[in-house]
Formats: structure tokens, sequence, C-alpha cells
């Protein structure tokens, strides 16, 4: 049956806090249940199937997404942008009211953010954002999930970001806003956030600082997270290693940092560009757990896009 109002998942913009925790604290007892090796309950989303959209590569939102799906009972099916009638100019509004009629929810990656909203205003199904080129919800749920899980609640502590202000760096300050901590950022004033981000984080009351001292920023920080140099799309501008060098989180930027603070990236990780590999394989890294994490959150995400989150 088409649902008349489609639980979206779009942007963390959309979301109240209380609804997001309700999100992340599912995911985390889903996760806490596959742990002490218990069945997904009963297959909440048994009979349900995902259409998974990727218009640019994926390793860990392709895999997690899939995997995710499975453990709660539910199928998937793949598509990629350039397979699809898309490609030959069929329009985002077409394809979204066929695909509605035939799968219960659409997960799209796709650079055009305008395109992934166009997509969502003409679906009947929940559509999940799956990155674009302004965002990446999903990566920072699970990134959430993380942090707590190291450092315990994120509320009233501080994240540190240096480098690239991108599609990951957009969601930090969405969550910062609604999960009530402190993000200082990072980054050359050619790459640094949008003054639109920069405006609403000012409208919503979020504690969201910006400085070009990768230093300054990461003084006290709890978390320093970083991202690649080069986005998907980005690969033409060849001033940004030049710009991006020291932003760099080696073992001198970890040790401005709180004592214990942990290490983060999204991954794909470009080591001895934004990370060092004494980074990346020393103790304060938590990316592995991070890259798990993106299928215990893409598991609160479906379930609560499907209806059938607990609680
Ligand atoms: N972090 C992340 O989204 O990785 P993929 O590009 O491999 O999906
Ligand atoms: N900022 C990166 C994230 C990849 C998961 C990109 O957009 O390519």
């Amino acid at each position: 049956m088409m649902r008349p109002d489609p639980r979206h998942f779009l942007d963390l913009t959309d979301f109240s806090s209380e609804e997001l925790r309700r999100v992340l604290d599912a995911s985390a007892a889903i996760k806490a249940r596959r742990r002490k090796g218990e069945p997904a309950g009963e297959r909440p989303l048994a009979g349900k199937v995902l259409a998974m959209i990727f218009d640019k590569p994926s390793t860990r939102t392709r895999v997690s997404f899939d995997i995710g799906m499975r453990e709660l009972g539910g199928e998937t099916l793949m598509l990629t942008g350039s397979e699809m009638q898309l490609g030959r100019g069929e329009t985002i509004a077409d394809t979204a009211r066929v695909l509605s009629r035939y799968v219960d929810a659409i997960m799209i990656r796709i650079l055009d953010h305008d395109a992934m909203l166009e997509l969502a205003r003409h679906a009947t199904v929940p559509v999940i954002n799956g990155l674009t080129k302004l965002t990446h919800p999903c990566q920072i749920m699970a990134d959430v999930l993380t942090f707590e899980e190291h450092r315990g609640p994120i509320k009233g502590r501080t994240v540190a970001w240096s480098g690239d202000a991108n599609n990951v760096l957009a969601s930090w300050v969405h969550a910062a806003a609604r999960l009530d901590f402190t993000l200082n950022i990072a980054s050359p004033p050619e790459l640094s956030p949008s003054e639109e981000l920069m405006a609403w984080a000012r409208r919503e009351g979020a504690r969201v600082s910006l400085t070009t001292d990768a230093f300054e920023a990461v003084a006290g920080a709890d978390a320093v997270v970083t991202d690649c140099w080069v986005s998907m799309g980005d690969e033409d501008e060849g001033r940004r290693h030049n710009l991006l060098q020291p932003y760099q989180v080696n073992g001198k930027l970890m040790a401005a940092a709180a004592k214990d603070a942990i290490f983060m990236h999204c991954l794909p990780a470009h080591r001895g560009e934004e990370v060092t590999d004494e980074v990346m394989d020393g103790p304060q890294s938590v990316v592995f757990d991070e890259a798990e994490n993106r299928l215990h959150a893409q598991k609160g995400i479906l379930a609560w896009c499907l209806g059938a989150l607990e609680g």
C-alpha cells in the first residue's frame, strides 16, 4: 500500500532532538541484541524491499544498508544511475513515482542535493539520503553512536573538525544543533563552511565555532574528526592538497586534543593525506567501530522510516 505521508530520512535538520535520540537509542539497542547473538526481533522488515540507487561509488553505505535490511528480514535491490533510464533522461520525479509502485523505501546516493529532494517530493515511499554533495546524515548517526559508545553522552561534549568543510561536516553541524554539543571547525578560508550553513547554526543556537587554526579547534576536544581532501565531485580542484596540508590529523595535532580524545573518520581514508598511519592505527582511533556502526545506525533509520521502530 502507498503511504500518504512517507517518513523520509533526508537531513538531520528535519528532526527534533527527541526523534533523533529515539532513532539513535533504537540503533544502540539493535546493536546490543546482535552482540548477544539474539536475532533481530521478529524480522520487523519481513516482506519489505529497499531500492538503493547509487549514482556514485560506495563501500560502507552500500554494504551496511544491504546487510542491515537483510538482518531485519527485508530485501534490497541495487540500482546504479547509469544503468537506469535516469541516465537516458527520465526525470527523477517520474523515477520516484514508478519506484514507489514497486518498493517500500528508496535509498539514494547522488551528488545533486536538489535531485535527492525532488525524488523525495515525488516518492510515496520513504526516501533516505545516502550522501549528496551537501550532506551525509546517515554517516553522522553512526558517528554519534560511536562517540557515545566510547565517551558517553555527546550532549555538552566537544567535537573538533579539521579539514575540508564538506558534506560530512555539514551533517556534523546539524547534529551539534540537535544533540547539543560543541563543534569547533578548523578549515582553510577557501574551503570553509558556507555562510548559509553557519547562519543556520546561529539561528538554531548551536555552539559551532570556526577558525583557520587546527590546533585552536582541537584544544581540549573529546573527538577529532576529519575526512578526505578530495570528495566525490571535487576531483578537478588541484589546489586542495596545498590548502589542506596544515589540517592533517597527525600525532602532533592529536596531542593537542583532550588526553583521551578519540579520532574519527567516515572512511575511505587517504593515509598520508588527511590522516597519518600513526593516528589511523593508533590507540585513539575508532574508525573501524565507526564503520561497523553504519550497519547498526542504518537499521535504526530503516526501522524508523518503515514504521517498525520499537518503543
Ligand atoms: N563513509 C561512507 O559513506 O563510505 P562509502 O562511500 O564507502 O559508502
Ligand atoms: N566527503 C566524502 C565522503 C565519502 C563517504 C565524499 O563526499 O566523497
